[in-house]
């Protein structure tokens, strides 16, 4: 049996895709999870365990550090050799890639590197990556054609990952790039959802106020050019994204056993876009949102949307 390496397979997007991937092709592929903890808790394995029924390999291991991610490889290739790997591990608070961009080239660029070394040393060309809008500039109708404009060192080290995993697939095999929009919500039972070390993202700091355990949320900024001067993103459910995984893998896996090769990029959202102060008035119907307006993020955008709801056609 073939396997599966699902890198930041502890965290949020990585751990519910993982358990709507066990699902849809669990019995036929071996599913192993790396993550190095740095924004998960090693308790999401005994969730995903509680889910599926079956409980997964880890491996803690840094993708930064080229010899155990290689051991990892070395380890499986007479059994269950890796050869899809879907590869969900980086650093991606905007913020503090402004602060440090050093620290997310070194995890995210790095650690690719090493990634996409170790999968060609072992023979595996099947890689599907998380990307993200923020490689596009900002701007209401961002479609797949928009050229790379990226506002802050997050979006640029998504940046260099793609032209390098360009340059990569001339050689053949089989690369795919979901450029993600904003994803939000949690498993409709509730044991899985966005639960990082430290809330960057709004849904994740809302929920915080919301349950009593931070005082207030901070709005950054309130003179954007949007209809309530907040920012504007494109928010899509977990589960839509989960779902887009499965079935891109699955292309994936149709096409390397027809050895054809492939390379191509998507934009995942829905098209539809919500202010911050939309998002705090809606929760606030619920329970009162508490928030303060502060000086705006280096970084930040007024406006990031999908085109359409629709993914691309092919
Ligand atoms: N959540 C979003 O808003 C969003 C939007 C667009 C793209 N993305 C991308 O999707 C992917 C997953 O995002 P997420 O929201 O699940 O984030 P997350 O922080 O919840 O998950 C990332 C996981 O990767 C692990 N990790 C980080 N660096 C690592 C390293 N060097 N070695 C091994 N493991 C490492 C973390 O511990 C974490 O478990 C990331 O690549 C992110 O850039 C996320």
């Amino acid at each position: 049996m073939q396997s599966i390496l699902v890198t930041g397979g502890l965290g949020y997007i990585g751990s519910i895709t993982i358990t709507e991937l066990y699902k849809a092709i669990g019995k036929q592929y071996k599913i192993i999870i790396l993550d190095n903890l740095s924004n998960s808790n090693i308790q999401v394995l005994d969730t995903i365990t509680s889910i599926i029924g079956e409980k997964l390999d880890l491996h803690i291991v840094d993708i930064q550090n080229y010899n155990e991610l290689n051991e990892v490889f070395k380890k499986y290739k007479e059994t269950n050799p890796i050869n899809y790997i879907i590869h969900f591990a980086a650093l991606k608070a905007v913020g503090e890639s402004v602060e440090n961009p050093i620290k997310y080239y070194q995890n995210n660029v790095v650690g690719t590197l090493n990634l996409l070394n170790c999968a060609e040393e072992h023979k595996c060309q099947n890689f599907l990556f998380s990307s993200s809008a923020t490689v596009y500039a900002p701007g209401e109708f961002v479609d797949e054609e928009a050229p790379f404009k990226p506002s802050n060192p997050y979006g640029e080290t998504k940046v260099v990952i793609e032209y390098l995993i360009r340059s990569l697939s001339k050689k053949g095999g089989r690369y795919l790039c979901l450029r993600y929009f904003n994803p939000v919500g949690a498993t409709k039972d509730g044991k899985l959802g966005e639960m990082p070390n430290k809330p960057n993202n709004l849904f994740p700091y809302i929920e915080q106020v919301a349950i009593g355990n931070l005082q207030q949320l901070y709005v950054f900024g309130n003179d954007y050019n949007t209809h309530d001067g907040t920012g504007i993103r494109d928010y899509i459910h977990i589960l839509d994204l989960a779902e887009a995984h499965v079935v891109a893998l699955q292309e994936l896996i149709k096409k390397d056993e027809k050895k054809e090769n492939y390379y191509d990029y998507f934009n995942i959202g829905t098209g539809k876009g919500f202010s911050v102060l939309d998002i705090v008035n809606e929760y606030s119907k619920l329970v009162p949102i508490k928030y303060q307006i502060t000086d705006k993020r280096v970084g930040d955008v007024a406006i990031l949307k999908n085109q359409d709801g629709q993914l691309r056609e092919d």
